[in-house]
């Protein structure tokens, strides 16, 4: 709900309040839900802006920087209006929040320019959260080259927050790490033309007054800035990244920045769930918001490049007899792609990786019963392609220079309209001609040689995030009934922005179950376990040569959307007959495991997951022990999510059952012991341990 009274507004969520002096450009709260009245705070001055511009504010970051055409940056923005809009504005070519949610309207215009800089916040109240963007319109009757335009500025009472990131690399994405902010300015941010594996845009602040998660609806160079001032306040700037950003503004013209996220929560346990309703109500769109996702069998760490059409069917036929619902041709069955170094661009079928090319593969993987789904890499291009050698100039490139080969390939000129047209044509026909009910839609490495004929240089990554869009929206409106997996080298491009039109999202290349547990437990800071692509693989793993038991690569990954990514022909009967049973149990909790309330458990020598029904009546909670020394003291685990005074059964899968209250559960330390499934001490190597729980309200 928002409330403007005079200058003051004050917004609601279900348990959240924000309070703003629109006069004056400051923040007066924002935290716990306030219950007395505050028409009348027009008193309190708290100099904690909701934006700053050179010339006038204090020497900290700006939230926006032009330069007008006298040479200058000053801007002095005055209050012009405030209104709540009956409809949330249109974000023009962004993806963006949607949904019931009423918005503040903001205007300043700086009066010797005549630029005007509007603010929005749309309110949530459902999922406590507030989403929040910027505008900026060239009122005057010159040129202006804005540097930088943030989504968010917020300026926080005091200093000394811990600052939570999610960070890593290919293959290690969204580590949690913690830092605290006592003085001078931490960035986080990615300048690689993607959200990127090493710092993802989700971010978390923490002091004794709570917690509150930031992110960004965006998916290209991102930038979130927390400075403090000495004075008692700490400046966070969240929005797209003004590194090289020189955006030319003609008059009349205007620039809009992605929307922003906030949510304020008691502790991060709330916090996560509160953005994981914010992403399950207001970004996942389409047929798959809220359905649950297939069971997949992947063929990529199977075979990789080697294939053909009896293999295909042979994993298929494998699969569907264990009950696995949706087979995935991955890389390697257009034009003559046997390795990395070709074809990208020829999507047309390689007949004889695919028998008689796609379309009949695909009737022939649903004559098993299964649905069939399709890798595309529709960004990038080979130099050893069709697609090359017939429009050289649609790769990106800057003139008179080599362009860097990532993984042997370039990158498509996405910011041209020609070449977004040639993309949404071609993989329009991979869909039709295929039927596939699925797409994974993979980005296998980071931008340079960012160059485009008649863009000027300082616009270049953001006009290509707008072309991105562009296609994408295009092609799944196109086939509204298509699940799109989005993927980029693993999770790459895991964000708001890509979740708008991907329901689900490959959370990494590293399948290693005792690896995964760290980048889950990361991205669910963020992000539902409903969007996370989570496979059993192969072991030894392809990617770290660890062993672990097939039950802890199951369990692991049975707290997202699950798959299987190996050669099931090549497994034993009991490991197949193992797997059925597996995916068996996830079907029949499938609702549970993918929408259920999601807690992190960390316990002294585990780290776990634990999802509960909505009405509290279920729950599944998967414990996980990362060491295994000899005679290890015994592992104490707390559980999640229950209700205090009832009754559950509790249950270890393949085990005896016995009851106990959910206050007991959540606080009693329950010692666990028997960690050992493996038979020898070489089979230990390297391996976690991983138990799951089931519980059951009883009264
Ligand atoms: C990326 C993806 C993998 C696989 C390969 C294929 O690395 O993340 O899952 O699709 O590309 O080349």
């Amino acid at each position: 709900m928002i409330k403007k009274r005079g200058r003051i507004v004050r917004m609601d969520t279900a348990s959240t309040t924000m309070i703003i002096d629109a006069e004056r450009a400051e923040y007066i709260y924002y935290g716990e839900r306030l219950h007395s009245a505050t028409e009348r705070m027009d008193g309190v001055s708290s100099g904690r802006k909701i934006f700053s511009t050179p010339g006038k504010d204090a020497y900290l970051e700006y939230g926006a920087v032009f330069e007008n055409a006298d040479g200058g940056f000053a801007a002095d923005f005055v209050y012009t209006h405030g209104k709540i809009l009956p409809e949330k504005p249109i974000v023009q070519g962004l993806p963006s929040a949607y949904g019931e949610g009423k918005t503040l309207e903001l205007k300043y215009t700086d009066a010797g320019t005549k630029v005007c800089l509007y603010l929005y916040y749309t309110v949530y109240e459902d999922s406590d959260v507030i989403v929040v963007s910027s505008k900026l319109v060239n009122g005057s009757k010159k040129e202006i080259r804005v540097r930088r335009l943030m989504s968010l500025q917020m300026d926080l009472p005091g200093d000394g927050y811990t600052v939570t990131t999610l960070e890593g690399a290919w293959a290690r994405e969204r580590h949690c790490v913690r830092r605290e902010i006592n003085g001078g300015i931490f960035v986080n941010d990615s300048k690689r033309g993607m959200s990127s594996h090493a710092r993802n845009p989700f971010v978390m602040l923490q002091s004794a007054n709570g917690t509150i998660g930031c992110n960004l609806i965006y998916s290209g160079n991102h930038k979130e800035t927390f400075e403090t001032d000495g004075n008692g306040i700490t400046r966070v700037l969240v929005g797209m990244n003004d590194f090289m950003f020189d955006w030319k503004l003609l008059p009349g013209e205007s620039l809009q920045a992605p929307e922003a996220v906030i949510c304020y929560a008691p502790d991060e346990d709330e916090l996560s769930l509160r953005m994981h309703a914010f992403v399950s109500e207001h970004i996942v769109r389409g047929k798959w918001k809220k359905r649950e996702r297939p069971i997949l069998i992947n063929n990529w760490e199977g075979t990789y490049f080697q294939f053909d059409e009896e293999k295909l069917l042979s994993i298929a036929k494998a699969a569907r007899e264990v009950g696995i619902e949706l087979f995935v041709l991955d890389d390697g069955w257009f034009g003559h792609r046997d390795d990395d170094t070709s074809s990208l661009g020829d999507w047309y079928d390689n007949a004889k990786k695919t028998g008689g090319g796609l379309a009949q593969l695909a009737e022939k993987i649903r004559g098993l019963g299964m649905s069939f789904g399709i890798w595309v890499e529709p960004e990038m291009i080979s130099e050893d392609s069709d697609l090359y050698r017939a429009h050289p100039n649609y790769a990106m490139k800057i003139p008179g220079r080599a362009p860097v080969r990532m993984r042997n390939q370039l990158m498509l000129n996405m910011a041209d309209e020609k070449v977004q047209n040639y993309v949404v044509r071609a993989i329009s026909d991979v869909i039709a001609r295929s039927g596939a009910e699925y797409v994974k839609w993979d980005f296998n490495r980071s931008m340079t040689d960012c160059y485009g004929k008649g863009i000027v240089a300082g616009e270049y990554f953001h006009r290509y995030m707008l072309g991105y869009y562009r296609v994408v929206a295009k092609l799944v409106k196109k086939f509204p009934n298509v699940l799109f997996e989005g993927c980029a080298g693993g999770g790459g491009r895991y964000d708001l922005g890509n979740l708008c039109y991907f329901p689900q999202y490959w959370t990494s290349d590293d399948t290693d179950a005792r690896e995964r547990i760290a980048i889950q437990q990361g991205t669910s800071y963020a992000y539902p376990q409903s969007t996370m692509g989570a496979h059993v693989s192969a072991c030894p793993n392809h990617q770290t040569g660890n062993t672990n038991p097939l039950s802890a690569r199951y369990n692991i990954a049975a707290c997202g959307v699950l798959g299987y990514e190996l050669d099931l022909t090549a497994l034993s009967e009991a490991d197949r007959q193992a797997i059925a049973e597996q995916v068996s149990f996830y079907k029949e909790n499938r609702k549970l495991l993918q929408y259920g309330d999601y807690y992190r458990l960390h316990g002294k020598e585990t780290e776990g997951f634990m999802v509960v029904s909505k009405d509290k009546n279920r729950a599944i909670a998967v414990v996980n022990r990362m060491r295994n020394p000899i005679c290890a003291p015994y592992a104490d685990i707390r559980f999640k999510g229950l209700r205090a005074a009832a009754i559950y059964e509790i249950k270890e899968r393949g085990g005896k059952a016995w009851c106990a209250g959910g206050d007991f559960l959540m606080n009693a330390d329950l010692p666990l012991r028997e960690w050992y499934d493996f038979k020898t001490a070489a089979e230990n190597s390297g391996s976690v341990m991983s138990r799951m729980f089931l519980l059951e309200k009883r009264s």
